[in-house]
């Protein structure tokens, strides 16, 4: 129940910081943005669907987080601004990064939240990647990547999280079927994008330090069982939904949305002693068993 869930007591501030979540128009995403505004962010929301993510907007000013009152919020609040980012294409990715770089005069810290768990029969992107891989990881990789400089030369006190997923245990990756042509499940692609954002984490922290990057930390996450969109959508066709329903409505009680951001707030705010450390729902820090 969330009362079991160790919940991030800390008001610390964000004023003066600019941090890009990707996948903000809904879920988790949307809830850690909520927070993060309310601590005096600039919080750029970079999603695909834009009236959606308008809504989200107007839902984040209108509505504080539980920790904060409706006047505290009103005086004291950052920036919202939006960017399109389409993580199914190479090319929105590059445009995206583009924008922020021309025209953000920092990112201090970048959250690579969006997630998909939809694809019910097999799909390649116009990049030819499997989809599930690249929009959970190989986008997010490239965006990363795009906007290092930015980061660098934003730090320190900067952070990149990844947010994974515990079912990364079930995942192996074979690179000899790299885009699972053989061997398409949807759970299977979801799994394994998430032990890449794990992988990814790792190597990336291993270089940052190998070229003297300091000054960047960054962190793998597993925020809980949240009741979302992406959860929902996991079961990928009507008879499964309706064998679904009780357990959605369990969760729906047990881990409120706002749960979901926990793990993912508390991150920014501990300047990192690790550089790789995934954090999992109720914020206890596990090593990476490999
Ligand atoms: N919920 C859980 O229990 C759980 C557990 C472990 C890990 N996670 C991870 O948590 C993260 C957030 O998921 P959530 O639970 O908050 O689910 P959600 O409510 O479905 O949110 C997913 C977000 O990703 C965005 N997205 C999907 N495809 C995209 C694309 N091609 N380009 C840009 N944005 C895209 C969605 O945008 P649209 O609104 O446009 O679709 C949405 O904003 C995901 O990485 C997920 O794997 C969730």
């Amino acid at each position: 129940m969330w009362f079991f869930n160790k919940m991030c007591t800390s008001k610390t501030r964000l004023d003066g910081k600019t941090v890009v979540i990707t996948g903000a128009s809904s879920g988790i995403g949307k809830e850690t943005a909520r927070d993060l505004y309310a601590r005096g962010a600039r919080v750029i929301l970079a999603c695909r669907n834009m009236e959606k993510t308008n809504e989200a907007v107007e839902d984040i000013k209108n509505n504080p987080p539980s920790w904060v009152t409706k006047v505290e919020y009103k005086n004291n609040v950052g920036e919202l601004a939006i960017y399109l980012l389409d993580l199914r294409s190479f090319k929105s990715v590059g445009d995206c990064a583009k924008n922020l770089l021309t025209n953000e005069v920092a990112i201090h810290i970048l959250i690579n939240n969006a997630g998909m768990a939809a694809a019910s029969s097999y799909e390649k992107t116009e990049d030819g990647n499997e989809t599930t891989l690249q929009v959970n990881h190989l986008s997010h990789f490239l965006l990363t990547l795009l906007l290092l400089p930015k980061m660098q030369s934003s730090s320190p006190n900067c952070r990149i999280i990844n947010v994974s997923s515990l079912t990364y245990i079930c995942a192996d990756i074979d690179f000899d079927d790299i885009n699972l042509e053989r061997s398409y499940a949807l759970f299977k692609s979801y799994a394994r994008s998430k032990l890449a954002n794990i992988l990814f984490t790792k190597e990336l922290a291993d270089r940052l330090r190998k070229a003297n990057i300091h000054g960047i930390n960054v962190y793998c996450i597993h925020p809980g069982i949240i009741p979302t969109e992406v959860l929902w959508r996991m079961s990928n066709n009507a008879m499964k939904r309706q064998q679904m329903r009780p357990v959605f409505i369990i969760q729906t009680v047990a881990f409120p949305l706002h749960i979901g951001r926990q793990t993912i707030v508390i991150t920014p705010k501990n300047c990192g002693m690790y550089p790789v450390v995934f954090y999992i729902w109720n914020q206890k820090k596990i090593s990476p068993h490999f």
